[in-house]
């Protein structure tokens, strides 16, 4: 019998394809719409095996093409990304666990400054464009594990991560 079609990821990531070749509305439409996908339905990534490492973050590819690939993170307690900003568009999802997002703002040359923490909860859905405020740190304040889902618009044959300039946390 066939999965229901919430439940088939295949062509819920196909649609996701074709929306990034129409506007930036459509796709960042459709990249909230599959994120809300497997917030509701966490055994869509049953099929991915997710790596652990203690301490870090681990990046597992889900999915990728030319234009968009989805990846899912494994924050162990402790885990942190770098002050960061981003070359595409980066929309994620928290499935489970809770993450700490900062918002910084550039201060000088490779120097930024908190502006803003909020913490991410499970059913959060977010998009940020690269011409907007994007420069952030993620991190796991917890002592659970967290797990969130990442879709960026880049081919990751081409970009080692969506990654554009990392920074130092200005003093003071
Ligand atoms: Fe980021």
């Amino acid at each position: 019998m066939n999965a229901p079609l919430e439940l088939r990821p295949a062509e819920m990531l196909t649609a996701l394809v074709a929306a990034s070749s129409g506007s930036e509305r459509d796709y960042l439409d459709a990249a909230r719409a599959t994120l809300a996908r497997y917030v509701a339905h966490p055994a869509l990534l049953d099929g991915v095996p997710l790596t652990r490492t203690p301490g870090q973050y681990s990046r597992n590819f889900v999915f990728g093409d030319a234009d968009v690939s989805v990846w899912a993170m494994v924050w162990p307690a402790g885990a942190r990304t770098s002050i960061h900003d981003h070359h595409c568009s980066c929309c994620f999802a928290v499935l489970s666990g809770t993450l700490a997002e900062t918002y910084f703002e550039p201060v000088g040359a490779g120097l930024a400054q908190p502006r803003h923490q909020a913490l991410r909860s499970p059913g959060f859905i977010a998009c940020m464009m690269p011409s907007g405020p994007n420069l952030h740190r993620m991190e796991n304040l917890g002592t659970a594990e967290a797990v969130s889902l990442h879709i960026y618009g880049y081919d990751h044959r081409r970009h080692a991560s969506s990654v554009a300039n990392e920074y130092r946390h200005a003093a003071g």
